[in-house]
């Protein structure tokens, strides 16, 4: 998400003092070990030696497999989605429209009810899941043709089609504002249905699977943190079960056939009373600070001051009660999980599965599941200075609970272990357990008495800071390559890093090896003003080979696989060499699809002045494939082989004033799902005159409407119904 509006993503909360990476003794593997023998090992070990091929194995150079198969889409700002040529794209569905019969539809003036949220599709589109429909209603994880698609719905930053003339300003939010708002976020499900010509996909209004998940929706908390002290409220003095999900960012999906949305931002929600501290323990105030929430602080969406009623109390983390159990203190506990869903099982009741640890969760992707391994999920918390996270179950992966629904999700994911990452600069890592009891996570902690695994799981981010985990520049989305099981991150930007000579104060940090550039990048706008960008505003994005390629591996070996640039910087800065026909910023959205191509997207503030978001397509290499650089800002660093026009090429550009995020492909590869994320959020909207510095999607057909702008799900597919990106 973009910033503008709402709650500052970038806001950094993490005051521990984790040493410098380059202070820090690594364990030093052998360069052979990790570079060399890791690659066949992996893959090997992932998926037998058919795949041998597809990677290349060993360290031959590879003849590569895929070939990128369009012409690249050119930078622009134009406020349609721009795609290559032989490909088009359709609405499968955008803010409002209606899943079921019976409802009026989307009436571009705001005037539908609150309630009817419940079953109409949410505002800010994002992460997303396609899982193919098999005739009998179950997963039938191959099929191309039907499928449910999972949607996340995560925030309504600009909620210029949701109320009749945005948001009504003022110190005291409208009721029925916020009840309309807390039906639009969430997640969707919908079946999907590829029509007689082969090409197109659209949504089946009315199917029984279609249902809505809101900020209102009951869920379950299962795993260690269930029924923990610390997640009581008056709704459930037990612990055991809450309402809502809430700023649903990224997501996973699990081999067996179920969804996973995240909870990012979720102090765009939580308020906290003025002279709160006071009637909280010293922990407790640890607590709260290092999850951003300090006392007197309203939050972005000022839900809690629309009534006194539970309905609105909820929403703010304060005491005000006897007990837990009769107040909403620990309202924030409630969010920052990963939560199940179960597309298949409409009545099913979601879980917030705590042994995933709480954070500013952006997403959950598993590594490919194996019979007989682990399932691994890695994890990223974006904020300013936040880290990386992976988690492995204790459970062993047997092909049978495909269609396990819910059941399958507590035997994988309620036992298994949390770990943190630690990146050395000679190109290692490490995977920190965060289990009470080890590495001095318990109540002995000079920062914080951990009271047990349900304690070290809400306040993951204070364990992972006990531990010296390495902060990052804001971890966004994952993917892991099905080719070879190498890992992927992007590292969006981050203004506070310094120059290695300077003094840090506060939250800001020095470089490192895994986030290694500082510089200023000054530009003159089109209007004539001048912008600098300082620190690493064009981001990154990491990857990394788990040692032997074993999922369970404690160490790993990194590299940069990408630096986000504009294609005229200096080399130090455009350290990948990106050309006219690949260079981005701030990569947030990263997608493997069924075939190995690599799906980059962009939510970025810092190139905006050239082009709208996009989405590029990729055919990575592997660890280790480029050398030793120094960085801007005299940082040394690992960097992956250079792009080039074969390996990384622009697919799309989006509207004016959004994000691309969220991408889905069939596993034909005959149709993609992408995301549009608040168009035209940054203009000043003028609602007497319908005025808004982007109209899409209206505007991808008509080039003078006025219509409001909406988030939504694009289809993409090649007129001549053949494979995307290919
Ligand atoms: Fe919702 Fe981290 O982007
Ligand atoms: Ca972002
Ligand atoms: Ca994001």
């Amino acid at each position: 998400m973009t910033t503008a509006n709402s709650y500052d993503d970038n806001e950094v909360v993490n005051p521990s003092s984790n040493l410098h990476m380059d202070d820090i003794l690594s364990i030093r593997l052998s360069r052979r070990q990790t570079l060399k023998g890791g690659v066949s090992v992996t893959a090997g070990a992932l998926l037998g030696s058919a795949s041998l091929s597809a990677c290349g194995g060993g360290d031959d150079a590879a003849e590569p497999a895929l070939r990128l198969g369009f012409a690249a889409v050119a930078k622009n700002k134009n406020d349609v989605v721009t795609v290559p040529a032989g490909y088009q794209v359709s609405i499968l569905h955008a803010l409002g429209d209606p899943l079921q019969y019976g409802e009026e539809s989307w009436k571009d003036d705001g005037s539908e009810t609150a309630e009817s949220y419940n079953r109409r599709v949410g505002d800010g589109h994002d992460g997303m899941y396609y899982f193919g429909l098999g005739d009998t209603g179950q997963y039938q994880p191959n099929r191309s043709d039907r499928g449910l698609l999972a949607v996340n719905h995560e925030y309504v930053v600009a909620p210029y089609g949701l109320h009749p003339k945005g948001r009504t300003p003022g110190a005291t939010r409208v009721a029925s504002e916020v009840d309309k708002e807390i039906y639009a976020h969430g997640v969707s499900v919908v079946e999907v249905k590829r029509g007689a010509s082969g090409t197109n996909m659209t949504m089946v209004r009315g199917s029984s699977f279609n249902r809505r998940i809101t900020s209102a929706t009951e869920m379950v908390f299962t795993g260690p943190a269930k029924g923990n002290a610390l997640l009581r409220t008056v709704f459930s003095p037990d612990g055991s079960r809450t309402r809502g999900t809430n700023n649903n960012c990224a997501n996973g999906y699990t081999p067996w056939g179920t969804y996973l949305t995240c909870e990012e931002n979720f102090l765009n929600v939580i308020s906290r009373a003025a002279g709160d501290d006071a009637k909280r323990s010293a922990k407790e105030v640890v607590a709260l600070k290092r999850y951003g929430l300090p006392e007197n602080r309203k939050s972005p969406y000022l839900w809690d001051t629309a009534g006194s009623t539970d309905w609105y109390a909820r929403w703010t983390s304060s005491v005000t009660g006897a007990t837990a159990a009769d107040d909403y203190r620990h309202a924030i506990n409630t969010f920052g999980w990963v939560v199940e869903i179960d597309p298949f099982a409409p009545a099913s009741t979601p879980a917030k599965r705590t042994a995933l640890g709480r954070f500013n969760h952006e997403g959950a992707w598993p590594a490919p599941a194996v019979v007989g391994q682990p399932i691994v999920m890695y994890m990223g918390d974006d904020a300013r200075n936040e880290y990386i996270y992976k988690f492995v179950s204790k459970a062993l992966w047997d092909a049978k609970d495909v269609n396990g629904g819910l059941a399958a999700g507590a035997k994988y994911l309620d036992e298994g272990t949390l770990y943190v990452a630690k990146f050395a600069a000679d190109g290692t890592g490490q995977w920190l357990e965060l289990t009470f009891g080890k590495n001095g996570l318990d109540a002995s902690h000079p920062t914080y008495a951990f009271a047990d695994q349900g304690d070290v799981l809400i306040n993951a981010r204070l364990a992972a800071d006990a531990l010296g985990a390495t902060k990052m520049d804001r971890p966004e989305w994952g993917a892991v390559n099905p080719l070879n099981g190498e890992a992927y991150m992007t590292l969006t930007n981050n203004s506070n890093r310094v120059a290695p000579t300077a003094s840090p104060t506060g939250s800001q940090l020095k470089p490192d090896a895994a986030n290694p550039r500082y510089y200023e990048d000054t530009y003159t706008n089109a209007d004539g003003s001048t912008k600098t960008n300082k620190g690493n505003p064009h981001g990154h994005i990491i990857r990394w080979r788990e040692d032997a390629g074993l999922v369970t591996a404690t160490r790993f070996a990194w590299d940069i696989y990408l630096f986000g640039a504009e294609a005229t910087a200096a080399g130090d800065v455009n350290l990948s060499g990106l050309t006219a026909v690949n260079d981005f910023s701030s990569p947030d959205g990263l997608y493997f699809d069924q075939r190995g191509l690599l799906w980059i997207q962009t939510d970025d503030g810092a190139y905006t002045d050239v082009t709208n978001c996009m989405m590029l397509a990729a055919v990575p290499g592997k660890v280790g494939d480029g050398g030793q650089v120094t960085a801007a800002g005299g940082t040394g660093t690992r960097k992956g082989a250079n792009a080039s026009a074969d390996s990384v090429r622009r697919f799309l550009v989006g509207p004016r004033d959004c994000e691309i995020t969220g991408v889905a492909v069939t596993p034909d590869g005959k149709t993609l799902f992408f995301n549009v994320q608040h168009p035209g959020e940054d203009g000043a909207p003028d609602f007497a005159t319908n005025a808004f510095s982007s109209h899409w999607p209206a505007s991808q057909t008509d080039t003078a409407s006025t219509r409001r702008p909406r988030s939504a799900t694009v289809v993409v597919t090649r007129t001549d119904g053949g494979s995307i990106g290919l």
